[in-house]
C-alpha cells in the first residue's frame, strides 16, 4: 500500500496509544498498530497526542484584529464594544477587511484552528464584510474551512434595512442565520425576532446562530422563545444558542423548567468563556457575576454545548490568539468544571463537539475521515488543556501545512520536560 502520509506511534484522544495512521488520496484509510507500507511522507508523533483540528464555532472575522481602529474600548463593555464597531464600520473597506481575516486564517491554521463559524455583520448597506469573507472564504478553502452567520449587529428589528440586508446575504451564499434579540428595543421585539428569524431558518433549510442573551440581565429569556420555536418548526440541531449568559444570573427555579426545555428542543448552546467573563459582571460591584452559561447543568440534562473564542483584538477584546486550548483552559476555571472527565469534555468541545455542531463533513479520526489532523506536545487532551500545547504538526488532506518547534519548559504529569523523546529520557 503506497501512502501519502503515515503518522508513528500516535496517542488518540479516545484514550488508544501506539497508533498509526495511513492517509491517502486526503482521506484515513487505516488506523492500528504498526501499519506495514510504504509513505511519501512519515510523521513519528512519538507518542504523542493526535487529534483532528480544533474547531471554533463562534467567532467575528469582520472585526477581528481591528484592535485600537478607530480608538479602544475604554469601559470594556459588551455596549461600548457595539458602540466602537459601530464607528468603525463606516471606515471599513473590502481589502482591509479580506487582509486582516486571511492574516487571522494563517494564525489559525499555525495554532491547528482548520474550521471557524464566524458571524458577519449585514447590517452595512454595502454589505461590504459579506463580500469580502464571502471571497476570503474561497480563499482559504484548501486549508481551512469557514461558515458564514448573517449577523444583524445592530438588530434584526431594530436596524431599518437588517431585515432586507440578511436576505441579501443570504442569497450571496452566507450559510447560517443569525439574531440578536436581547439587542432589539423591547423584549417583546426580541422574541418576535427569534420566532421571525427562526421561520426564514426552516423555510430556507439553514442553520440558525443568535448571540442569544448576552447579557447580565436574568430576565432576559430569549433563549426559552428559541427553544420553543426550534421545537415548534423542528428545527432541532441546527439552531444554536451563543453565549446565554444570562443563564450565569436567573432564577434557580426558572431554570429548573428552562433546561429540560432547552433539552428536549434539541438545540446546541455555545459559551465563550474568554469574552463572557471579561465582558459580563461589568455593572456589578461585588460579589461580581463571571457572566457565564450554566455548563455543567446544561451538559447534565444532555445539551450539546460548545466551546467558541468569539473574539481576538477587536473592539470587545484585546487579547487572544486563536488558540482553543486557551478557550478550553479558560472553561475549566471559569466553570469551574476541574473533574478529570470535565477536563477532557473541554477538549471535545473545541474539536469534536463544534463539529457536529456545524456539520462539517468528514470530520474525525475514522477510515473514511479527511486526513486532518494536529500532533500535540502533549500526552492525552486532559495534558493539552493543561499546557495549552504546542501544535508541532497541523496536517490537511494529508499533507503537513504547519510546524512548531517543542517547548522546552513543559513539563509532563511523569516529571519529565514533554519536549523530550521518551526513548532519551533516562529517570534520575
Ligand atoms: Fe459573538
Amino acid at each position: 500500500m503506497s501512502l501519502d502520509l503515515l503518522i508513528r506511534n500516535a496517542s488518540l484522544p479516545d484514550g488508544r496509544k501506539g497508533q498509526d495512521i495511513a492517509a491517502r488520496d486526503g482521506r484515513i484509510v487505516a488506523i492500528a498498530p504498526a501499519i506495514a507500507a510504504e509513505a511519501r511522507e512519515t510523521l513519528d508523533a512519538r507518542g504523542r497526542l493526535v487529534s483532528p483540528p480544533f474547531v471554533d464555532c463562534h467567532f467575528h472575522l469582520d472585526a477581528t484584529l481591528s484592535l485600537g481602529l478607530p480608538r479602544l474600548n475604554l469601559s470594556g463593555t459588551l455596549l461600548e464594544g457595539i458602540a466602537l464597531w459601530g464607528e468603525l464600520k463606516p471606515l471599513l473597506t473590502h481589502e482591509a477587511v479580506a487582509e486582516r481575516a486571511l492574516r487571522y486564517c494563517d494564525l489559525a491554521v499555525s495554532r491547528g484552528l482548520l474550521a471557524i463559524r464566524t458571524h458577519v455583520d449585514i447590517c452595512d448597506e454595502r454589505l461590504l464584510a459579506v463580500e469580502a469573507l464571502l471571497q476570503v472564504k474561497k480563499q482559504v478553502a484548501p486549508y481551512l474551512d469557514l461558515q458564514l452567520v448573517a449577523f444583524p449587529q445592530d438588530g434584526y428589528f431594530r436596524s431599518p434595512n437588517a431585515a432586507r440586508n440578511l436576505a441579501r446575504a443570504l442569497d450571496l451564499g452566507v450559510d447560517v442565520v443569525g439574531g440578536i434579540p436581547h439587542f432589539e428595543c423591547t423584549m417583546a421585539e426580541g422574541a418576535a425576532s427569534v420566532t421571525a428569524l427562526c421561520e426564514i431558518a426552516a423555510e430556507r433549510g439553514l442553520a440558525l446562530d443568535l448571540h442569544c442573551d448576552e447579557s447580565d440581565d436574568p430576565l432576559s429569556r430569549h433563549i426559552e422563545t428559541l427553544a420553543a420555536e426550534a421545537r415548534r418548526l423542528g428545527l432541532g440541531a441546527r439552531a444554536t444558542a451563543s453565549h446565554a449568559t444570562s443563564m450565569h444570573s436567573m432564577d434557580n427555579y426558572y431554570v429548573s423548567k428552562l433546561i429540560p426545555l432547552i433539552a428536549e428542543s434539541g438545540i446546541n448552546v455555545i459559551a465563550n468563556p474568554l469574552i463572557n467573563i471579561t465582558l459580563h459582571g461589568r455593572h456589578d460591584t461585588y460579589p461580581r457575576r463571571r457572566g457565564l452559561t450554566r455548563i455543567a447543568e446544561l451538559r447534565a440534562a444532555g445539551v450539546n454545548v460548545a466551546l467558541g473564542q468569539d473574539c481576538v483584538m477587536d473592539p470587545w477584546y484585546g487579547l487572544g490568539q486563536a488558540d482553543m486550548l486557551d478557550v478550553a483552559h479558560m472553561a475549566v476555571h471559569a466553570a469551574p468544571m476541574t473533574s478529570r472527565e470535565a477536563i477532557a469534555w473541554s477538549f471535545a468541545a473545541v474539536t469534536e463537539t463544534p463539529a457536529r455542531l456545524m456539520g462539517l463533513e468528514g470530520y474525525g479520526l475514522h477510515v473514511g475521515a479527511h486526513a486532518d489532523f494536529v500532533l500535540l506536545q502533549a500526552a492525552d487532551p486532559i495534558e493539552a488543556v493543561r499546557l495549552r500545547a504546542e501544535r508541532l504538526a497541523v496536517v490537511r488532506r494529508g499533507k503537513i501545512i504547519a510546524r512548531t518547534p517543542e517547548r522546552l519548559t513543559a513539563l509532563s504529569l511523569d516529571g519529565r520536560p514533554a519536549c523530550l523523546d521518551p526513548a532519551d529520557y533516562a529517570p534520575p
